[in-house]
């Protein structure tokens, strides 16, 4: 257990000296008196460990030990708080966080992957051991959003969270709105200015959104983390015509992780967890957030909406987050993980998202040929899905594909579900539809 009593030094064993890590280095640096002030003691690195001892990493790393095997700081006598900035949802991350806990020692993590998948069973250990596990960075780095809702929301019940939770999703979903072009080139563009990786995909296709989400909405709504049951599309689909015809009707397209709570017909609750592509429209605080920046829209019942806007990502933010669960540590502020009991969370099952009452995006790639748009409305009229707009973007000049845009009205998503099925087996379509939701003002 680290001592919570005394004056003494925080004493901390930093696992990983990437960007993350290296940051954590730089801010006690640099922050130090006032971070000493706040946590009532100073904060010490006494180890630290990464793969390649040699490497210049621009801090100096004299004064710290250096373990080799990173999971060796468990053991530490001389260590009372590991921070593990390594990642991977398995492996020696989860070794060190595993053995960190048991060992009575407080744990700090930015790693969303690992505690998406493992957060439950890490949770249930910290408090059998009475010791902390803290993860501020992993949701929306910079941003304070578990801080937000454990403590500054606390008296609310939350009844929707939803927000851009990938900022290199948004950064290429606003880009290709402000320059018209497609998502291709503007990937390749953002991979050569360093906002996405070589390999992509768990920022393209939602799947990092999916690890915050299924965070926030434990903390939410005390559930327990259930990453698998993320409905999670990401956004390499969308195309130029997809972002020029929601601007004409007013709204923009965001990568949005949302989370509701609602009640089977048997009462229970159900959670819907999703992470996907959406209109949102021009009004709204989400459109207005570009670049690589991360927002999330927390609803309480006495709160009202609240916005946390900043950084999801980079050294500085990152480690701020960091070093904010240091903080909280060195002043024994230690409390549930997920905001209640491990124990206390509840099995809820996945809400059917059809049950959803909106209104919809669709958007066809079909064959340039008589009929085909009679076949899609019939469709549409046959499941009950009344049309706002409908518009056929071009037409190709060598009678191949040509898309097809709708706007339904607001109505069950379970019948856009419906109409769907019926055109599965259309030859007209040359490719799966591409269906967001249109989020409400
Ligand atoms: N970067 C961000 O903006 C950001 C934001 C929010 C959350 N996170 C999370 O923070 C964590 C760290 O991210 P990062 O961007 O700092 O990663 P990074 O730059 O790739 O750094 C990872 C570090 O871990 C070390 N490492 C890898 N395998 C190791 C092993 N087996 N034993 C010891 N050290 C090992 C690496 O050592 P070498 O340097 O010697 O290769 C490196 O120092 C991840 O969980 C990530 O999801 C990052």
């Amino acid at each position: 257990m680290p001592d919570t009593t005394s004056s003494a030094p925080l004493r901390i064993a930093l696992a990983g000296l990437g960007t993350v890590g290296a940051g954590v280095i730089r801010l006690l640096d640099a922050n130090a008196d006032l971070v000493t002030a706040r946590a009532g003691r100073p904060l010490e690195i006494v180890a630290v460990s990464a793969r390649d001892r040699n490497r210049d990493r621009g801090v100096d790393l004299s004064g710290f030990a250096w373990e080799d095997d990173m999971t060796q700081m468990a053991s530490r006598g001389d260590v009372d708080v590991v921070v593990e900035l390594v990642g991977g949802a398995d492996g020696p991350a989860l070794t060190l966080a595993r053995d960190t806990i048991a060992a009575g020692k407080g744990l700090v993590t930015a790693n969303k992957a690992m505690i998406a998948h493992h957060g439950l069973a890490l949770a249930e250990s910290a408090e059998a051991q009475g010791t902390a596990l803290k993860f501020e960075a992993a949701v929306a780095g910079g941003i304070p959003i578990v801080k937000g809702l454990r403590e500054g929301a606390a008296a609310n019940s939350i009844e929707h969270i939803y927000g851009i939770l990938n900022g290199t999703a948004n950064y290429i979903l606003s880009t290709m709105e402000s320059s018209g072009a497609d998502f291709a080139t503007t990937l390749k563009d953002a991979q050569e200015l360093g906002y996405a990786e070589a390999d992509p995909t768990f920022d393209i296709e939602g799947i990092d959104a999916a690890h915050k989400l299924a965070i926030l909405a434990a903390i939410s709504f005390g559930a327990r983390v259930d990453f698998e049951a993320v409905a999670c599309e990401g956004i390499s689909r969308v195309r130029a015509a997809d972002i020029a015809q929601a601007d004409a009707l007013g709204y923009v397209i965001r990568l949005i992780g949302m989370a509701d709570i609602s009640t089977d017909s048997s009462g229970a609750p159900v959670l819907l967890q999703q992470v996907k592509p959406c209109l949102v429209p021009k009004g709204h605080p989400l459109a207005h957030v570009t670049g690589p920046t991360n927002a999330v829209v927390a609803e309480g019942n006495y709160s009202g909406r609240l916005l946390f806007q900043g950084a999801g990502a980079g050294e500085g933010p990152t480690a701020s987050a960091v070093v904010a669960d240091l903080i909280d540590i060195a002043r024994g502020e230690a409390g549930a993980p997920f905001s209640v009991p491990a124990a206390a969370l509840q099995a809820m099952a996945p809400a059917e998202s059809g049950a959803r009452i909106g209104q919809t995006y669709l958007r066809f790639t079909v064959s340039d040929r008589p009929g085909v748009l009679a076949e899609i409305t019939a469709a549409m009229r046959d499941a009950d899905v009344s049309i706002e707009s409908l518009i056929q973007q071009g037409r190709a000049n060598d009678g191949g594909e040509v898309l097809v845009a709708m706007v339904t009205h607001d109505g069950p998503e379970s019948c856009v579900t419906h109409a769907l099925q019926l055109l599965a087996d259309s030859e007209s379509l040359t490719a799966p539809p591409l269906v967001m939701k249109i989020l409400e003002d």
